[in-house]
């Protein structure tokens, strides 16, 4: 026997939660204890979400009981959720656009309507809050919706904090973070932890876990497969076999050679978009995918925004198939055969209340609308098979998107321009896998290889540099605004990326 089992400052047990036609959790135990960093894993669907929606107060459980600080609670809503001492970060942020950076920490707050008398004083406290997160550099009066989506994640957690939380729930914090950011992320979670308070963490990147977490408990199908194993003593194979059911080849497709002679399909010429990046020239190829790493903030986003035209130019020209596109129309791109997949999906790339069908087939309507109902029969038999190629779950094209969970959202952003292709000569990704668990990832690298391999130039910015590595064929590295590096993926290691990224001591 060891030293008998701390008590835990959550317990959840048998929780189920149902939907129409989906029954999300399915008798989930969770044990939680203070100071702990506790993370959630499991596959795109498997209920991790819904979870913490339970424990935030957003759902009410059908069954099981919720046990915090020794006392059973009802957690009736997310206010009853927050004065127990809940905060939550949830996956899609909800900031509110509209409002300044200090609204949006304080809102709801008890503070809001006793403590604060003037608006000067939110601020300050507002400062004081980011201040402790390292971002003081962001100003408490600035809309949110002004903010990079770094930075509404910095302001989402200054809303926890805000708090005085014993228990802070995270929904993949990382996901639209940097490498630095990330590490600061990481000091701010081991500053919250020592201090007693517990930190319920979801991510994807195993790496992560290792390093910041204590125990894992594993979700699958709704269930808890696995419950509190040693976050450092587990094996990335028995966690992934948990997770999938079975075992996972975590590879990236292999790459053709390269061939001579392919035309280019994309050419930016010296483009410049002052602020953002200045001098980008780079040529994609037929056939090729072209990785951008960098750091968020580095000008990767903006340059492939400019190139898609959601983003006018100071200077430069950008060519598809070597006839230059009128800059900052995105009508323009997309007509000469220009797909982009955005890094916020939710706010820039969805329609959330349509169907899955709807969202999928949205690019391709010309195709379907001139044969009346006989097209929508096919319309509907083409999203079936992008739903199966990409194992979108649940299978069912005419779920609301809004319905489905962070990874599965991802991959129906993708399936519309994989059912688009036709006409699609250069596809541009801003990072695809953002939020797609390790069983998912290899089978939308093959996708992304697939199109290229039709043809299809590809242009993708990601921030996990092996995946920028295993996937594209060609490597640029920007730093502050500027290409600092172009080569074959294959001469670059890690190591050697990051440390132009980060230092800019140039190879
Ligand atoms: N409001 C809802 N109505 C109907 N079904 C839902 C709703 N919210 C979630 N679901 C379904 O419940 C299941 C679990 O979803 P959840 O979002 O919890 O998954 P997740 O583990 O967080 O996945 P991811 O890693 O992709 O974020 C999915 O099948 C999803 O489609
Ligand atoms: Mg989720």
């Amino acid at each position: 026997m060891g030293p008998p089992e701390p008590e835990p400052l959550l317990r959840m047990r048998g929780i189920v939660k149902q939907f129409p036609g989906v029954r999300a959790l399915d008798g989930v135990d969770l044990d939680v204890r203070p100071g702990e960093v506790h993370c959630l894993l499991g596959q795109n669907g498997a209920g991790k979400s819904t979870l913490i929606k339970v424990l935030a107060g957003a759902h009410q459980p059908d069954q099981g009981e919720i046990v915090f600080g020794g006392e059973p609670v009802r957690l009736a809503g997310p206010t009853a959720a927050m004065r127990a001492g809940i905060a939550t970060i949830y996956q899609e942020l909800d900031l509110v656009d509209g409002l300044s950076v200090a609204e949006n920490i304080f809102l709801g707050h008890e503070k809001a309507r006793f403590g604060f008398t003037r608006r000067g004083e939110a601020e300050r406290a507002a400062r004081e809050l980011l201040g402790r997160l390292g971002h003081g550099e962001i100003p408490p009066r600035r809309e949110v919706g002004r903010l990079p989506a770094a930075g509404k994640q910095v302001v989402s957690m200054a809303r926890a904090l805000s708090h005085d939380a014993r228990l802070i729930v995270m929904d993949e914090p990382s996901a639209a973070l940097a490498h630095d950011e990330v590490a600061n992320l990481f000091r701010i979670i081991r500053e919250v932890t020592a201090a007693g308070v517990a930190v319920v963490y979801i991510s994807h990147r195993l790496e992560e876990i290792r390093e910041i977490g204590d125990r894992v408990t594993v979700l699958k199908d709704g269930r808890s497969v696995a419950g509190g194993l040693p976050a450092r003593g587990t094996s990335t194979d028995e966690i992934v076999s948990l997770m999938t059911g079975r075992d996972v080849e975590y590879v990236f497709p292999p790459r053709p050679e390269p061939e001579d002679g392919r035309p280019e399909v994309l050419r930016v010429e010296e483009l410049a978009l002052p602020g953002a990046f200045e001098d980008v020239s780079l040529t994609v190829h037929a056939g090729e995918i072209v990785g951008l790493a960098g750091l968020v903030g580095s000008g990767r986003s903006e340059i492939l925004e400019t190139v898609y035209g959601a983003r006018r130019p100071a200077r430069g020209r950008v060519l598809v198939d070597g006839r230059p596109v009128r800059p900052g129309d995105t009508g323009a791109a997309v007509r000469r055969g220009m797909g982009m997949a955005p890094e916020e999906r939710k706010s820039q790339a969805l329609l959330l209340n349509e169907t899955v069908a709807a969202n999928v087939s949205v690019a391709s309507l010309p195709r379907y609308a001139s044969f009346g109902w006989l097209s929508r029969r096919r319309e509907l038999a083409d999203v079936r098979r992008q739903i199966e190629s990409l194992d979108i779950r649940p299978p069912d094209p005419r779920r609301p998107v809004v319905t489905l969970s962070g990874g599965n959202q991802q991959k129906v952003v993708l399936a519309r321009w994989l059912l688009g292709s036709a006409g699609l000569r250069l596809l541009i990704l801003d990072e695809p896998t953002r939020g797609v668990d390790v069983g998912a990832r290899a089978e939308l690298y093959a996708v992304i290889r697939e199109l290229a391999g039709r043809g299809i130039g590809v242009l993708l910015v990601s921030s996990e540099v092996p995946e920028v590595l295993g996937l594209a064929d060609r490597v640029l590295v920007v730093r502050e605004g500027r290409v600092v590096h172009t080569g074959d993926a294959r001469d670059l290691d890690e190591a050697a990326v990051l440390n132009m990224i980060m230092e800019g001591s140039a190879l």
